[in-house]
C-alpha cells in the first residue's frame, strides 16, 4: 500500500491488487462509496467469524460502516439487530436489520458487537460471555472481560474482496448512498456539512 494516500486529489498511484471494477449499475459517485467502508465491514465481520443464527449487534447502523455490516451480516444469515437513531429504523430494517434499538439493550445479550458508532466498554457489556467485540478505531478496542474477544478493523486494500462487494451491488444485494456531492474546490463545506451531523451516506467530492 502506498502510504500517505490522500484523499482529495484528481489522482491517486495504488497497487493493482488494491483496486477492482467499479459496479457497471452505478454512477461513479455512488460507486467511490463502496471501497472504504465496505472493506472496513467486511473485514469486521471476518474478525468475528460468526455463523449462521448467531446474533450480531451493530451501533452506528445507520452510517456508512453500520449500514455496510448490517447488509453484509445479513446475508451471512447472521440475525442482525440495528442500534441508530430513532428516526432510522426504517432505513436500518431496509438494510436487512431483523430487530432494532436506540439504545436500551439487555447486558450479555448478544453473541458479538460490531461497534462502528465506538461506544467502547458500553458496547462490550452487551456481549454474553466469551463472545466478540470488533471496533473500528484501530488499538482503541476495550480490554476483554468474560472470556470476550476484543479487537478492532484496520481496513487493508483487498481488490479480491472489493470485486465481491462490487458484484453484490451489481446483483441488488448491496445499497450504496449519497447523501450529497461536492465539487473539490468545496472541499471545506464538505466537511462543514459532515461535521454537523447526521448526514446519512456519503458526502463525494468530485474533481
Ligand atoms: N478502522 C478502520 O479501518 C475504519 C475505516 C472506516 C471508518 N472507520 C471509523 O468507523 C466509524 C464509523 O464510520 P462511518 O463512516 O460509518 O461514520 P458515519 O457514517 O458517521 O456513521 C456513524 C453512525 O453512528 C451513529 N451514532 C453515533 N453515536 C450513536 C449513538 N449513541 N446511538 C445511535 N447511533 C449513533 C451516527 O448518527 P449521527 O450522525 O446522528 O450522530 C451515524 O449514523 C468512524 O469512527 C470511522 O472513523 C474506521
Amino acid at each position: 500500500m502506498v502510504r500517505p494516500l490522500g484523499t482529495h486529489a484528481e489522482y491517486v498511484v495504488v497497487e493493482t491488487d488494491a483496486v477492482a471494477k467499479a459496479p457497471a449499475t452505478v454512477d461513479a459517485a455512488h460507486a467511490s462509496t463502496l471501497p472504504l467502508n465496505g472493506l472496513t465491514a467486511v473485514q469486521a465481520l471476518d474478525l468475528l467469524e460468526l455463523t449462521e443464527g448467531q446474533t450480531l449487534l451493530v451501533t452506528g447502523a445507520a452510517g456508512a460502516v453500520g449500514g455496510f455490516a448490517v447488509q453484509l451480516a445479513a446475508r451471512r444469515g447472521v440475525s442482525v439487530t440495528a442500534l441508530a437513531r430513532e428516526a432510522d429504523e426504517e432505513l436500518v430494517r431496509s438494510l436487512g436489520a431483523a430487530h432494532f434499538t436506540a439504545g436500551a439493550v439487555e447486558a450479555g445479550s448478544f453473541d458479538a458487537v460490531l461497534d462502528a458508532a465506538v461506544l467502547g466498554s458500553t458496547a462490550l457489556e452487551w456481549v454474553r460471555d466469551g463472545g466478540a467485540y470488533v471496533g473500528v478505531r484501530p488499538g482503541g478496542e476495550p480490554a476483554p472481560v468474560r472470556g470476550i474477544l476484543t479487537a478492532s478493523v484496520a481496513v487493508t486494500p483487498d481488490g479480491a474482496r472489493l470485486a465481491e462487494l462490487s458484484a453484490l451491488v451489481d446483483e441488488g444485494a448491496l445499497t450504496l448512498r449519497v447523501a450529497g456531492t461536492y465539487p473539490l474546490n468545496e472541499a471545506a463545506k464538505a466537511h462543514a456539512r459532515l461535521s454537523e451531523g447526521g448526514v446519512r451516506g456519503r458526502l463525494v467530492l468530485v474533481p
